[in-house]
């Protein structure tokens, strides 16, 4: 089972890179609709990423439509508030592979493609008197985690041995 995060249009290279850390972290697979709002040798980025931007798998599309294609039949979420379902009642264990797309900072996905998808979207709870959004690499990490949560973790290591265990001291 693999786990995709498809960014539309990211903007901002610190976003890119949190979320690159988190892919990284999770063997979770990235992917970038292009534009992007940076290049991917953008210092910002390496500052945000560069790390584990080498143990992430990242798949470039050349626009939507192509990302589109490549999908094919496989199950894809949109992520975005407008949403009537929350992300914790989907069930993300049915699927060989499932995609997660966010969209852009600051307009969001497009506006035809959610209403076309309208029963693939999917919202985290918020207070919408005190944002008017969330940030899209913390989305990204719930998203990831709740798909995580319902799957067992696979491949991840439940605990680790540090060779200077600050919890055993
Ligand atoms: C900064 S937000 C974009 C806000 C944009 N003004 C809009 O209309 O969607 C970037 C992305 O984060 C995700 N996002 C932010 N808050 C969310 C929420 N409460 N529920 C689901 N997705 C959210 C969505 O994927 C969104 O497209």
């Amino acid at each position: 089972m693999t786990n995709n995060i498809v960014l539309f249009e990211p903007q901002i290279p610190a976003n890119t890179g949190n979320i690159a850390r988190t892919c990284a972290a999770t063997n979770t697979t990235l992917h970038l609709i292009e534009p992007l709002g940076f290049s991917t040798d953008d210092k910002h980025l390496k500052r945000a990423g560069l790390d584990y931007w080498n143990d992430v798998n990242i798949v470039n599309h050349k626009n939507l439509e192509a990302f589109l294609e490549y999908l094919g039949e496989k199950p894809l979420y949109l992520i975005t508030k407008f949403a009537d379902r929350i992300y914790s009642e989907a069930d993300f264990t049915k699927d060989e592979d499932i995609f997660f797309i966010f969209g852009k900072e600051t307009t969001g996905l497009p506006e035809a493609f959610m209403q076309e998808r309208a029963q693939d979207c999917l919202r985290i709870p918020m207070n919408d008197e005190h944002v008017r959004s969330l940030n899209l690499s913390n989305t990204a990490c719930m998203i990831v985690y709740e798909a995580l949560r319902q799957q067992g973790f696979p491949n991840l290591e439940l605990s680790h041995n540090y060779e200077n265990d600050k919890l055993k001291g």
